[in-house]
């Protein structure tokens, strides 16, 4: 067996002295949250044909791959499925038997189907497995139509990162492989994939002219260019498009989804930079090889804040606040189609070559359109994010790593955090001054976008191709400041420091810090009324240095209760729209349990979570609602169970999966 063997020989690996200052054998580079036999049989290609049923929660259908035959005479197929029902399996036309596995709790059950003899290496073969999803299916979640914002129709959407692609269709779910696909999706709402649209045109009538909700209608949809499994997605409801506009001479098109009574506010919010954003990321790389990038605004559930699907990247509606201040998720997004969507890492623990690559790139592209300052601004509010994650995995070091050598079946999720996207950035800045300035690193990155883009690699690779790129251009003394770079601290270090400590442009966080030095000197004023703090304070400051100010604030002592409740006052920050701004407010108001203050934000926490407040909106993204339920739960853990379980379906099947975990819940008693 394959998963036995490739067990056997990474705890072989593990036992050798010095393993992680070689690089590692291929054996142990294999994904370890995959079941299937890819190094023998791969998908090229799949097509899909789905019916969608919204009184179900099922859809259903069929999947046929391509397969390409990469060792002779393979006895079998093995495909990735996570809670669906296999109905029948044929392979180049003709029944197959197929055999589906036990569960195994992270990676789901492997789907094995035989192959006919004969097969040699080189030849190509078809298999079509027509199957359901379940009511269950982790990367779907189903919405009622009380759950959108026109309330008149249900939706349905996905989020296949890391390792859930396999609930919504047999797969080999590795992003070590990628492939093209082709969909036919049939629905009595719009559907949307994270592809090429071919039928019905986006900007013709919405569904086709035909009567949303009832009629059905079908989608095709085809994506050309190879992507790794966990970019396939669907979206699914009344949704509307609006194209931004056309930009220079560009070929690619960009636009934006949302339902109908959130399409204005989306387009003012976005179309400003979204195409800005990506012809300059075009002019520091390469071009853009997609075609289409078009935003979707989601429903409040999503669990992410922009999710780089391709095509198609999916948002949390809490970036649209009506003054642009969180474009900076798009341009993180769009900058995956290179970092990601181009170069993929292996496996997941490699997945900070994805985010440590694309967080790096976009804040050298707020650099070229904004100032150095802004680039500077967004290392120092990453820092925070960064001692928190790490801080959270003191008693799991291995996850405070950069390359997390996950065991066999392990779930990556429980590891996803701050830390590939900062302690990644920051290494890779860290490189940058190490050769000398952006003259000479831009070329670089040229050369390794070009070199790599459409495959999958590993840190490995990648640290490779720097060396030999350094070699070629700079020579030795190039490869010396290389050299000087501690790899093992930056690879494998544990603990909250970075192996360097690093130097940020200040300039935008200096007023920021002064007004958190002054309420953390009155701390010791009994007289609020008597503090001359006001709404002005913070007039002039955008959300980023709100945000900096209250992160700085909260590194402080708790406040006593009294300031506490003034500062949610004063600012409105207690009552603020901007969920960026009010979850930080709730962590300062939250951060000592035994106070008054602390109990009685709780409550107001708990309200404005679940969206049993002013806002009438869940928090579905996973960056509010964890921390926020985590902040009650210290406070007043009954409170926060109260509020999660009878609320819980409202949040996507992932989020509420880690929240659970969060909160202590096991599985069968929520
Ligand atoms: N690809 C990620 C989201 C993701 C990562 C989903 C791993 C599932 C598993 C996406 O690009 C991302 O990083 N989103 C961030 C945006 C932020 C860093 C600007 C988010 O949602 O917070
Ligand atoms: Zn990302």
């Amino acid at each position: 067996m394959l998963s036995l063997s490739r067990t056997l020989v990474q705890g072989l690996l593990a036992l050798l002295p010095f393993q992680h200052l070689h690089q590692p054998s291929t054996m142990a580079d294999l994904d370890p949250t995959t079941q299937t036999n890819y190094k023998q049989v791969s998908t090229e290609n799949v097509a899909f044909e789905w019916l969608v049923d919204f009184d179900t929660k099922i859809i259903s259908g069929s999947a046929t791959h391509t397969l390409k035959i990469k060792e002779d005479e393979p006895k079998e197929v093995i495909f990735d499925t996570l809670d669906l029902e296999i109905q029948e399996a044929t392979v180049a036309g003709n029944n197959a038997t197929f055999e589906l596995k036990p569960k195994h709790e992270v990676m789901g059950s492997a789907l094995h189907i035989s192959l006919p003899s004969g097969l040699k290496e080189g030849s190509t073969t078809t298999v079509t497995i027509t199957y359901k999803t379940s009511k269950h299916s982790t990367a779907l979640q189903w919405l009622a139509k009380e759950q959108t914002q026109g309330k008149r129709f249900p939706f349905l959407f996905s989020q296949c990162q890391p390792i859930y692609a396999r609930s919504l269709a047999p797969l080999q779910d590795t992003p070590s492989n990628k492939i093209t696909y082709d969909a036919k999706v049939t629905s009595v709402l719009p559907a949307l994939l994270s592809a090429i649209r071919v039928s019905p045109p986006a900007d013709g009538p919405a569904h086709d002219g035909k009567e949303i909700g009832k009629d059905l209608v079908t989608y095709t949809y085809r994506q050309p260019v190879p992507i790794p499994s966990y970019l396939l997605a669907i979206a699914v409801g009344d949704l509307r498009y609006r194209p931004f506009p056309q930009f220079e001479d560009k070929q690619w098109k960009t636009g934006v989804w949302a339902e109908p009574e959130g399409i204005e506010q989306a387009y003012w919010e976005f179309s400003e930079d979204t195409a800005r954003f990506l012809a300059e990321e075009e002019k520091v790389v390469s071009e853009y090889r997609f075609g289409v990038y078009d935003l979707l605004v989601l429903p409040p559930s999503f669990p992410y804040g922009g999710m780089e699907n391709a095509c198609l990247t999916f948002l949390t509606p809490t970036l649209v606040t009506g003054d642009r201040a969180l474009v900076d998720v798009v341009v993180h997004e769009l900058t995956h189609s290179w970092f990601g969507n181009g170069i993929t890492h292996a496996h997941a623990s490699h997945f900070w070559l994805n985010e440590g690559w694309t967080t790096y790139m976009e804040r050298l592209l707020q650099e070229y359109l904004h100032s150095p300052a802004v680039r500077g601004f967004q290392y120092i509010i990453g820092e925070k994010a960064l001692k928190d994650s790490l801080r959270g995995y003191e008693k799991t070091p291995k996850y405070q790593r950069l390359i997390i050598d996950f065991e066999y079946g392990e779930d990556p999720d429980v590891a996803y955090s701050s830390i590939p996207y900062e302690k990644g950035a920051n290494l890779i800045l860290h490189l940058e001054r190490t050769v000398g300035g952006l003259d000479v690193f831009v070329p670089y990155i040229r050369d390794y976008v070009k070199t790599f883009s459409g495959k999958s690699i590993t840190t490995w690779e990648w640290k490779d191709h720097l060396y030999s790129w350094f070699e070629k251009n700079g020579g030795a003394e190039k490869i010396k400041a290389l050299d000087s770079i501690d790899w093992n601290a930056w690879f494998y270090g544990e603990g909250i420091d970075l192996p360097v400590k690093m130097e940020y442009d200040s300039t935008l966080a200096k007023e920021a810090y002064g007004l958190a030095g002054r309420w953390d000197a009155a701390r010791s004023v009994e007289d609020v009324g008597r503090l001359h703090f006001s709404e002005s304070d913070v007039e002039k400051m955008d959300t980023n240095q709100i945000i900096a100010f209250l992160e700085r604030l909260s590194t402080y002592s708790a406040l006593p209760s009294n300031l506490t409740t003034h500062l949610g006052t004063v600012y409105k920050l207690s009552s603020t729209p901007n969920a960026e701004i009010r979850f930080r407010f709730y962590e300062i108001a939250l951060a000592d349990p035994s106070s008054p203050a602390a109990q009685t934000f709780a409550d107001e926490a708990a309200k404005w979570v679940v969206g049993n407040d002013d806002t009438g909106i869940i928090k579905g993204r996973m960056k509010f609602c964890r921390p926020t339920f985590r902040g009650i739960a210290k406070v007043n853990k009954t409170l926060a169970i109260d509020t999660f379980k009878p609320n819980k379906s409202a949040f996507h099947p992932i989020a509420a999966k880690l929240i659970e975990k969060d909160l202590g819940l096991a599985k069968h008693d929520v």
